[in-house]
């Protein structure tokens, strides 16, 4: 019986490929064989595309099924022997704002997705279609319009140069991308720099800022935490893409790094007092006291010394 049924779809379905327009439903769905014949270069390709899926398996209702899941039903597109205006959704007439609204119907749940309303890529016009490609993507995973590099330089140039300085991470040479740090669909507010602007970053376990996915040994918690580090943030010390210092350092020695905090005067940060630079234990006329991490190496904080000495 079941075969038979079967059977029975099947050469309907046939029947129906055959058709110039077949029959469409009252909602005004037709069905995605029905695209076949004017579209063959988009249909052709569809079957790598993650988005084939639900036609099939056929469970989904039509207005979530194939090519009408994301243009809208096209009997009328169909009738009329095509055109622009004739289909529901065509994203060439598109303001970002319906276009990103088009794939939330499907992708508004996805929780890499869920703060894109507020991310500054939406709040300036930059929509899904900026970044991905349904039909003609340059790499099959996630379906990206380039390769992700080439993509984000595409619009931010100048970081191109930031990763080709003398310490950098190695994105430009493949070991790494944008997305191990940043999270192009927007960002939490980050719990770890205390309500500062997040920058879109990718978060790593539990919410921490995602250096701390590949630099474990400074995740701490320290029994005695360096403050900085864990409130202001890595970036406070280091320019996370590239630098022309070494360790990528913002400033080109050591000292200058500390000095920008422990400079002796009055009001720093949320303290009142000072956070002394000379000292009984330090004179800086000394050139050895000047490698400050040579004494204070545990600089990111440590389990047995108040000082960072070890
Ligand atoms: C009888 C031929 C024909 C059939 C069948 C047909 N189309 Fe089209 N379609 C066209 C033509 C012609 C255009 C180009 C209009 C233009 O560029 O002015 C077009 C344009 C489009 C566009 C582009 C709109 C834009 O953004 O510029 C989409 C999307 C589209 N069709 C989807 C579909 C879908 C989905 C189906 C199946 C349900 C379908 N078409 C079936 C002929 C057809
Ligand atoms: C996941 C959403 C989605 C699905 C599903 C989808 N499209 Fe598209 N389509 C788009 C977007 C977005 C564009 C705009 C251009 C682009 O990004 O590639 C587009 C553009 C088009 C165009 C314009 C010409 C072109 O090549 O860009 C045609 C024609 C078209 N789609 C037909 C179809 C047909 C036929 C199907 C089913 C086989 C289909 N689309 C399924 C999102 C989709
Ligand atoms: C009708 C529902 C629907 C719409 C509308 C829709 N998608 Fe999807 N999308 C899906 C489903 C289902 C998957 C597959 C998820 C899976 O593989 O389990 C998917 C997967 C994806 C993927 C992942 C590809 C990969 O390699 O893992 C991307 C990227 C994507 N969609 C982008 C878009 C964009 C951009 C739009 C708007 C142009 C859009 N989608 C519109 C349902 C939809
Ligand atoms: C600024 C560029 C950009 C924009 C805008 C963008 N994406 Fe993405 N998207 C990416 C990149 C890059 C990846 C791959 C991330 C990775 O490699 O981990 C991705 C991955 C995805 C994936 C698959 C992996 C995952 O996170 O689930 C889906 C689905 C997706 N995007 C959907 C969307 C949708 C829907 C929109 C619009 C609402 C959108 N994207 C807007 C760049 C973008
Ligand atoms: C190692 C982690 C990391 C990688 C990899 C990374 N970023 Fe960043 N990026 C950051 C951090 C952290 C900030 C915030 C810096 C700050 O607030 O001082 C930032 C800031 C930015 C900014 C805003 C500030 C500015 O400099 O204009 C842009 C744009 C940006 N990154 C783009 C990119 C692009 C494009 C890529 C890939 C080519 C990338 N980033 C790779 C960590 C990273
Ligand atoms: C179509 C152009 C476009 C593409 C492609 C694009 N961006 Fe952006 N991006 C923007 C605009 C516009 C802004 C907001 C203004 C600015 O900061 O320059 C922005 C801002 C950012 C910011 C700063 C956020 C903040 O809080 O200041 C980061 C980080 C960023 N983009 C990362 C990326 C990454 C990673 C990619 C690739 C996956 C990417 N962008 C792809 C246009 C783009
Ligand atoms: C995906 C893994 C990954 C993430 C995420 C990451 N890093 Fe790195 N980092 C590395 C690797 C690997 C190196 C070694 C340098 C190389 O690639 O040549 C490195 C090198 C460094 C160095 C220089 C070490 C040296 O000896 O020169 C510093 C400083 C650094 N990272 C800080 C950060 C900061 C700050 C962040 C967050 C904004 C971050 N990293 C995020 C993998 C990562
Ligand atoms: C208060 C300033 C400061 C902050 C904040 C800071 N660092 Fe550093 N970091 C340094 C200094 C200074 C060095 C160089 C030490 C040396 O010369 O031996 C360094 C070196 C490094 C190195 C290379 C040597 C090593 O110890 O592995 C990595 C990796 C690194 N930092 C990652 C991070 C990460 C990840 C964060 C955030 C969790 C962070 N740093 C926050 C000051 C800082
Ligand atoms: C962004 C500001 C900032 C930078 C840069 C910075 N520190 Fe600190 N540091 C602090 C703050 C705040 C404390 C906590 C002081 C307190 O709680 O009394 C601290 C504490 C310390 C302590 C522990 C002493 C104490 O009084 O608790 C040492 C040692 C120290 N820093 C050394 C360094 C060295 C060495 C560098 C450079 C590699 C450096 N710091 C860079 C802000 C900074
Ligand atoms: C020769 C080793 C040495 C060098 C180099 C050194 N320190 Fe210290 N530092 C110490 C010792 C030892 C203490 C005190 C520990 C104690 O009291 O047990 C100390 C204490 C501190 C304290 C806590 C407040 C204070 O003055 O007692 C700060 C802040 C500090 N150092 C910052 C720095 C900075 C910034 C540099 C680089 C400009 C630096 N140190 C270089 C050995 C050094």
């Amino acid at each position: 019986m079941r075969i038979l049924l079967l059977l029975l779809l099947t050469t309907a379905a046939a029947a129906q490929n055959q058709a110039a327009a077949p029959p469409a439903s009252a909602s005004g769905f037709i069905g995605s064989n029905a695209c076949k014949t004017c579209h063959a270069d988009v249909w052709m390709n569809f079957y790598k595309n993650p988005h084939y899926k639900s036609i099939v398996s056929g469970k989904e209702p039509r207005e979530k099924t194939g090519c009408e899941g994301c243009h809208g039903p096209a009997q009328k597109h169909v009738e009329a022997r095509g055109g622009k205006t004739t289909i529901p959704q065509a994203f060439s007439l598109m303001q970002p704002k319906q276009a990103l609204d088009t794939c939330l119907g499907c992708h508004a749940r996805d929780l890499a997705r869920a703060n894109i309303q507020r991310s500054e890529h939406t709040r300036n016009g930059v929509a899904c279609t900026s970044c991905h490609s349904i039909h003609h993507s340059a790499t099959p995973k996630y379906l990206l319009a380039k390769k992700q590099n080439e993509l984000c330089y595409g619009c931010h140039a100048t970081v191109r140069a930031q990763f080709s300085m003398p310490s950098k991470h190695r994105v430009n040479e493949g070991f790494m991308q944008c997305s191990d740090c940043h999270n192009p669909h927007g960002s939490f507010d980050a719990t770890w720099k205390m309500g500062q602007k997040p920058r879109m970053m990718q978060q790593a376990l539990n919410t921490e800022s995602p250096c701390i996915k590949c630099h474990i040994d400074k995740r701490g918690p320290f029994v005695y935490e360096h403050a900085p580090v864990r409130v202001e943030g890595c970036e406070t010390c280091h320019s996370p893409h590239g630098s022309m210092n070494a360790k990528l350092l913002r400033r080109p020695v050591v000292f200058t790094v500390c000095l920008e905090c422990h400079n002796g005067a009055a009001g720093f940060g949320t303290r009142n007092d000072a956070i002394p630079l000379q000292s009984n234990r330090h004179n800086m006329l000394d050139p050895k006291f000047q490698k400050c991490t040579t004494c204070h190496v545990a600089i990111h904080g440590s389990n047995s010394d108040a000082f960072f000495l070890r």
